[in-house]
């Protein structure tokens, strides 16, 4: 294959899925001046989308779909022979989610929405990747697209993984710290480097490699943040069983410009629609690849990250003395972490919905998530403020780390609540900022909550002073 007879100085750009990475790449490139085309399945996503509407709470990307919709440079559609009569370039941005009762990727929408495409394409194209899939699909795919193409229609797959962290999109994928680009051919890459002439202007590294290299890239790069996420929780359990602090641990490692500071954060884990899946993915494709240690590695990241989600519970039974059957439990945040709507495998809700399995009466209040959680666990309670989640609870969790729960008053708070006992899931608190507000705090691996009395003694000690 080879697309030769194209390399027009204006590329017009096809996006097929609008979920977060294919509405940010669409509307980022829209800002970057390209005319755009979305395509999705769901004429109702479309709708809405057209309507300017975002079907997810996204910092900044629906002022920029609304710009661009009004400015008539991005447009959506969800029949894909709309991108095949118009577009040079399309970006695949659909799903990969993890298969049925496996651990590996389910890559079907990334071969039905390439296929689909192939066979209404009257003119060459490029057909660019970006969604996370295991390694080797580009090859797949090649063969597949090009048994669907019609005689004479050059297709060309190259993959281009995107790194975008969802409450960052925009930003990730205007001003990214590299693009990966995963070619077969010069031409490739040069149409590659004109859509993004700005982003590399602007200071993009350029790693220009092989579609399979590009492919595993974004998973290792998933992995890799994973285990080190799950390393720090190591570290953790080791401070709490020595009495040591893991947030000074992983403040005096950080420091360390080889080893730096970010997801060195103990406690809950991680969660999302991104780094669980991808990590069993990857694992997954080791096991056909037969690579044994990594599949090792890997797999203990994922019992390990999911045993966090069991420690906050056991934390918090413990606090309430034993059990929590019938305990009122305020539970701060539902989202998978800050700066997001999504509750997909969300540490967060877990945790709440297994308190409720252990007989609690748990009121959830979230600043973005409280209706997708909703959805997710109906039996739940929500409150539509922290402090009314906190009315009369005997425990409160704090679990994604929202700036707004981050900053509330422990003073103010110690008013609604029936005993003023904190678990600090993310270790987002400063533990005598609440203690001196009459706080018990518990956090994960902090030397600060050994030797405090607890709320439920010193609430005892008043009643019996009564
Ligand atoms: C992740 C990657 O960071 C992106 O680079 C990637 O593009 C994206 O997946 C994807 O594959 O699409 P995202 O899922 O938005 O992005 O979330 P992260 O910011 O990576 O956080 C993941 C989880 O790790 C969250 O649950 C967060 O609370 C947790 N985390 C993070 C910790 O438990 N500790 C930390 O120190 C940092």
């Amino acid at each position: 294959m080879t697309l030769d007879r194209m390399a027009p100085l204006e590329p017009v750009i096809g996006v097929i899925g609008t979920g977060y990475l294919g509405t940010t790449h669409a509307a980022c490139l829209a800002e970057l001046g390209y005319d755009v085309v979305a395509q999705d399945q769901s004429p109702e996503r479309v709708a809405r989308l057209a309507a300017g509407e975002l079907p997810f709470y996204e910092p900044a990307l629906a002022e920029l779909v609304r710009r661009h919709t009004a400015s008539g440079r991005l447009r959506f559609t969800h029949d894909v022979a709309d991108l095949a009569a118009v577009a040079d370039v399309h970006f695949q941005c659909v799903g990969t989610p993890q298969a049925g009762e496996g651990m590996a990727a389910d890559t079907s929408q990334v071969f039905a929405a390439a296929e689909g495409l192939a066979a209404c394409l009257e003119r060459d194209a490029l057909i660019v990747g970006k969604s996370t899939v295991p390694v080797g699909t580009t090859e797949a795919l090649v063969a597949a697209v090009t048994r669907r193409a019609a005689p004479g229609i050059d297709v060309e797959v190259a993959w281009n993984p995107e790194f975008l962290r969802e409450g960052h999109a925009v930003d990730d994928t205007l001003r990214p710290d590299r693009l990966v680009l995963g070619v077969s051919s010069a031409e490739a890459e040069k149409i590659l480097r004109q859509v993004y002439v700005d982003v590399i202007r602007d200071g993009a590294a350029v790693v220009v490699t092989d579609p399979a290299t590009a492919e595993l890239v974004k998973v290792a790069a998933n992995a890799f943040l994973a285990t080190k996420i799950t390393f720090a929780n190591l570290m953790g359990e080791l401070c709490e069983a020595a009495g040591a602090d893991v947030t000074t641990l992983a403040e005096s490692i950080g420091l360390d410009p080889r080893i730096g500071h970010q997801f060195l954060g103990a406690g809950l884990g991680f969660g999302g629609g991104c780094l669980p899946k991808d990590l069993r993915a990857l694992i997954a494709r080791a096991d056909e690849l037969g690579v044994g240690h990594a599949r090792r590695l890997l797999g203990v990241v994922d019992e390990v990250n999911e045993s966090q989600r069991t420690r906050t519970v056991e934390t918090a039974v413990e606090l309430c003395g034993g059990s929590v059957a019938g305990v009122r439990i305020a539970a701060l945040g539902a989202a998978f972490k800050p700066g997001t709507d999504d509750v997909r495998d969300s540490p967060s809700l877990a945790v709440a919905a297994r308190l409720r399995d252990l007989g609690a009466t748990v009121t959830v209040y979230d600043p973005h998530a409280n209706d997708n959680a909703r959805a997710a666990e109906p039996d739940l309670c929500f409150a539509a403020t922290a402090q009314d989640a906190c009315r009369d609870a005997s425990l409160v969790v704090l679990l994604p780390e929202w700036e707004e729960l981050v900053r509330l008053d422990p003073g103010e708070l110690s008013a609604y609540v029936a005993v003023p006992r904190m678990l600090d899931a993310r270790n987002a608190l400063d533990p005598q900022r609440w203690q001196l507000a009459g706080w018990e705090h518990r956090g994960f691996g902090r030397s600060s909550d050994r030797a405090q009395p607890s709320a439920g003694s010193r609430v005892s000690e008043m009643e019996l002073m009564q």
